[in-house]
């Protein structure tokens, strides 16, 4: 692998850790995907979701749970096997908890993000401490662009720049000051999406991506509310 064209995000599944002994299961685990990948550090490792599996959404470990695992990576990060440190999938709620316990502020924060389902309150408060966001299904998982949900502005405004809807949601996503990581097994596809530095959206077409989510509201993956 070569390391200086790869950035390499790593996503830990933070429930495999057991409430009792979470820094030292997730700091060997990190140091045996090293290993694997003969590397000397991660660029990006994120805590992917704020619950713990097969416990209750509601079980109150999940809090805990959530705070030792990321101690862990705040030790990884000290001793530089990885670079940066985020969350993926917390609310609000789980990130003012994090913010008032952590001595590392989150790098990142991944969650979905589109112009159906645009969660101003979360958004708000990485902006406020300087945590970059990350976009995830911002094509939907596709749905926004094969005309499982028709978005006639979507459309129109692909028309106007002479793009496809999924630049324009690329776009929409990266003028926000969002990064992006849309998904796509298919060459040609991945080659058009690296193409999101060529186009730019007008003041106005933005501002009517911005409301489309007050009517036309969709969540295509697992939804964390309810996660203690
Ligand atoms: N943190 C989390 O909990 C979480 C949750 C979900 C996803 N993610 C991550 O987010 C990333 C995005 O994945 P996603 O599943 O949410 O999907 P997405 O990027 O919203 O959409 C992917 C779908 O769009 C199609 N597509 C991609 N580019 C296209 C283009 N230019 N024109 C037409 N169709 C296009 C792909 O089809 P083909 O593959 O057939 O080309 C695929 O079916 C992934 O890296 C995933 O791991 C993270």
């Amino acid at each position: 692998m070569c390391k200086e064209k790869t950035y390499l995000l790593l996503r830990n599944y933070h429930h495999k850790i057991k409430a009792s002994m979470p820094v030292i299961k997730i700091h060997a685990a990190v140091h045996k995907s090293l290993e694997n990948f003969d590397l000397e550090y991660f660029d990006l490792y994120l805590i992917h979701w704020p619950g713990t599996s097969k416990k209750q959404l509601s079980d109150p470990i999940n809090e805990e749970n959530r705070t030792n695992s990321y101690k862990a990576l705040e030790r990884l990060y000290r001793e530089g096997k990885v670079k940066h440190i985020g969350i993926s999938n917390y609310t609000e709620k789980h990130l003012r908890h994090l913010l008032s316990v952590c001595t590392v502020i989150p790098h990142v924060h991944q969650f979905e993000l589109h112009p159906c389902l645009y969660q101003p309150e979360i958004l708000d408060l990485c902006h406020k401490h300087g945590i970059q966001i990350q976009a995830y299904s911002s094509l939907g998982e596709g749905a926004l662009i094969n005309g499982e949900v028709k978005l006639d502005c979507l459309e129109s405004i692909a028309q106007k720049l002479s793009t496809s809807k999924a630049l324009v949601l690329l776009r929409w996503a990266v003028q926000c000051g969002w990064t992006v990581i849309p998904k796509s097994k298919t060459v040609s596809r991945i080659k058009e999406n690296s193409q999101i530095f060529s186009l730019e959206i007008a003041n106005y077409d933005m501002d009517l991506l911005n409301k489309i989510h007050t009517y036309e509201p969709h969540r295509f993956c697992w939804d964390p509310s309810n996660v203690f």
